[in-house]
């Protein structure tokens, strides 16, 4: 398997799976070595504070079992920090490991994936995964596609949080549509202000009430529903970037797109541009007389020009596609027997990812934006261009 490294000067790797562990009891080594996730941060600068309970506050709004929106899989999700930080929690500058070992992996729950082996789930990646790995698929419960997985991308995106937050770079997610229903608009001061006050983190608090009572119904019918996620990224400088192929525009949709259930990602007015004039899809800018800068009246860009940030807020929406694995009978079909079928899933599952995917988008973001910094302080190293452009 390839392709499981993100980012090109800040770069984080991955592995492990949902059930990872499950088939390697050794009694020889301790619960926390028989499997899991892992992730491997590269390029974080000496003198970073990383304690676990930076960490941990990320996996916390991440992590399944929480309320009866997500999932009853109870992983604990704790997280181990192997290398890269000595005294005082302080980084070395060598890359840091994280291993977050999986606990809920019972021969029961195995044995419920195994007796589903052969029967393509509608919506899951299973069918791609045997086309691709052929009879050694890992099968319990999606492995690297499985959600699980993401738990390591959010271990990785606090690491990313710590080195952001000394820039006064801030990323927060919320959910503002969930099966149709969608939130009013959603500054970033009413974001912060509400952030996870409700169960599906929506900073519209009536239209969160209305959007749990929704999904409760739609989970006693046995089935999911979809939903919009967004994004805003305050405090990014201009100029991050790299023309052609790596806008960051660009760079932030493969975080994003590379995330499990991700069916879409809009920047600013998004699609709604296809319905504008050049009048109206235009940010005209403007001289700010606080402090004589240049800034943008309105923000239907979502902070990039040309795939480079502009100084505005970045602004992002993601669509969300319902959890694939449904307790409604649906027709498949039995690779091993060739054969059409008829199957209801009765595996541990979300009604809705919306409340457990923001996380993950913040961490990508994060990722993406940290990467695109350390590109462009090398840049800048050897270009000389002259200072009045900063004040621009
Ligand atoms: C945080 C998170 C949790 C998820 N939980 C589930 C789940 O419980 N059941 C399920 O069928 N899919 C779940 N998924 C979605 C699958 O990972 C995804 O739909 C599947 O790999 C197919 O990929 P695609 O939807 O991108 O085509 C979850 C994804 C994420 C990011």
């Amino acid at each position: 398997m390839m392709g499981n490294t993100f980012g090109r000067l800040f770069r984080v790797t991955t592995c492990g799976e949902s059930y990872s562990g499950g088939f390697n009891r050794d009694l020889n080594i301790p619960p926390q070595l028989y499997g899991g996730l892992m992730a491997i941060v590269d390029g974080v600068p000496p003198g970073i504070k990383i304690t676990p309970e930076l960490i941990q506050q990320e996996l916390e709004k991440r992590r399944p079992g929480q309320s009866e929106l997500d999932t009853p899989r109870k992983e604990k999700d704790r997280v181990y920090i192997f290398s890269g930080v000595m005294e005082n929690h302080m980084s070395t500058g060598a890359p840091v490991g994280l291993v977050i070992p999986n606990t809920d992996i019972e021969d029961s729950q195995i044995e419920k994936h195994r007796s589903y082996k052969y029967i393509i789930r509608p919506g899951q990646a299973a069918y791609t995964y045997y086309k691709k790995y052929g009879e050694y698929a890992d099968w319990a419960g999606a492995g690297r596609a499985s959600g699980r997985e993401t738990a390591a991308r959010v271990a990785a995106g606090a690491v990313a949080k710590a080195i952001l937050d000394k820039m006064g770079i801030d990323v927060i997610g919320f959910i503002s549509e969930s099966h149709g229903i969608k939130a009013g608009p959603i500054t970033y001061e009413l974001a912060k202000e509400n952030y996870r006050k409700n169960e599906i983190n929506c900073p519209d608090k009536e239209k969160a009430e209305e959007m749990i009572r929704d999904l409760m119904k739609v989970k006693a019918e046995g089935d999911t529903c979809g939903g919009v996620v967004e994004v805003i990224a305050r405090g990014v400088p201009a100029g991050l970037g790299e023309p052609v192929f790596d806008k960051l525009s660009a760079t932030i949709a493969h975080g994003i797109m590379s995330i499990g259930g991700v069916k879409g990602i809009e920047f600013g007015a998004g699609f709604e541009h296809a319905r504008m004039k050049g009048s109206e899809s235009n940010d005209t800018p403007y001289v700010d007389e606080q402090n004589g800068r240049i800034r943008f009246k309105t923000n239907r860009a979502g902070g990039l020009l040309g795939g480079i940030s502009n100084g505005e807020d970045i602004r992002i929406r993601i669509a969300v596609k319902p959890t694939p694995t449904i307790s409604i009978p649906q027709s498949t079909v039995n690779i091993d027997s060739f054969e059409n079928v008829t199957q209801a899933f009765k595996t541990r599952n979300d009604p809705s990812i919306c409340p457990r995917i923001y996380p993950v988008c913040e961490a990508m973001v994060r990722i993406a934006i940290l990467d695109a910094i350390y590109m462009a302080g090398g840049y800048r190293g050897v270009a000389s261009i002259h200072p009045k452009w900063d004040k621009v």
